[in-house]
């Protein structure tokens, strides 16, 4: 894929950002999505690609855009996008923190089409690319890390989705020895902090969104992380989803490159409210500043975007 369009990706997850952002804290959940969604969609249109929706906002009857299949793009090379306008849209509406706008973006067929269903998924960084196995015990896992860090278990803190289905591995991690941090929401980010150095987060694990898996993968690739996971289908009807979507089996481990194939992928997420990595969107009147990160597998570069966005020019002042 050409590198000029990794900026025009930037553009659109920062439209995303600055539509949902208005919507802070105001509770509505839907509304907030709608905004992204409209902003995002519009932006995709100016941009040089055939892309299209792999994953999305739902199927073609449940989501009027940006649904699996949907064709999007000003025409161009032929890719794959993965997208989540809000990824969390719970904290967007409660005020808190951690909520992306985020794409992913592949040539044609080198992202796993995964059904919206749960996934389970591990996440480390590159110092501790090839530790882990998602079928090993935790302390297992967090050993080999440690080792593979130079460091104590004790050094490690691992994120993980606060829910009743963690009980086991929480008292896992915590019996390791290991810290552990609980979200209430948005798995994305942290699987992409594993990947920062000095994030302070050294492994993400446990049941999340299978879309939020494949975009989290295509970031963490882009930054030479490690990931496993697998499909969690809770019934017949997921199963035969699954085979729709072209996953004949529903066990198998996927590595990051199942997750993600070749060495083409880009992933830019721009924060609607603070995160850890990135500011989320600041108004001032007559514009707003947003912080993205755009990342490029086949050349490794990660670029942070700070960008002041000028609504109207009047004329113009940025502040440092
Ligand atoms: P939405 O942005 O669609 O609300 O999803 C957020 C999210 O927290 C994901 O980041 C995560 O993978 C998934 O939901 C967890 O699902 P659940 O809330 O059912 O545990």
């Amino acid at each position: 894929m050409n590198r000029e369009l990794s900026m025009e990706f930037v553009r659109v997850t920062e439209a995303a950002a600055i539509a949902s952002g208005r919507g802070v804290g105001l509770g509505d959940k839907n509304g907030i999505d709608q905004l992204a969604v409209d902003a995002m969609r519009k932006m995709f249109d100016t941009v040089h690609i055939s892309g299209t929706v792999v994953i999305g906002e739902g199927e073609m009857d449940e989501a009027p855009m940006l649904y699996i299949g949907e064709h999007v793009g000003a025409g161009g090379p032929e890719v794959d996008i993965a997208v989540d306008p809000v990824e969390g849209t719970n904290l967007v509406a409660k005020g808190q923190n951690g909520a992306i706008a985020v794409i992913a973006i592949a040539p044609k067929g080198c992202l796993l089409h995964a059904p919206d269903m749960y996934m389970d998924k591990i996440a480390v960084g590159p110092r501790a690319k090839g530790c882990i196995n998602i079928d090993d015990p935790v302390s297992v896992n967090l050993e080999r890390v440690a080792k593979a860090m130079h460091r104590n278990v004790n050094d490690l803190v691992v994120v993980a989705l606060d829910r009743p289905r963690h009980r086991k591995i929480i008292e896992e991690v915590r019996a390791a020895g290991a810290r552990i941090r609980l979200i209430s929401d948005g798995d994305v980010n942290p699987i992409i902090e594993t990947g920062l150095e000095g994030s302070g987060v050294h492994m993400y694990i446990g049941r999340g969104g299978a879309p939020e898996g494949v975009l989290a993968a295509c970031g963490l690739k882009c930054l030479g992380g490690d990931m496993q996971a697998r499909l969690v289908p809770e019934n017949e009807d997921q199963v035969e989803r699954c085979r729709k979507m072209g996953i004949e089996d529903t066990k198998k481990i996927l590595t990051i490159d199942d997750l993600v194939k070749g060495d083409d992928a880009m992933f830019t997420a721009t924060a609607i409210t603070n995160c850890d990595n990135l500011r989320g969107v600041n108004y001032f009147g007559n514009g707003a500043r947003t912080d993205t990160i755009s990342m490029r597998y086949a050349t490794g570069t990660v670029r942070f975007v700070d960008a002041v966005h000028t609504f109207n020019r009047d004329d113009i002042n940025v502040k440092l």
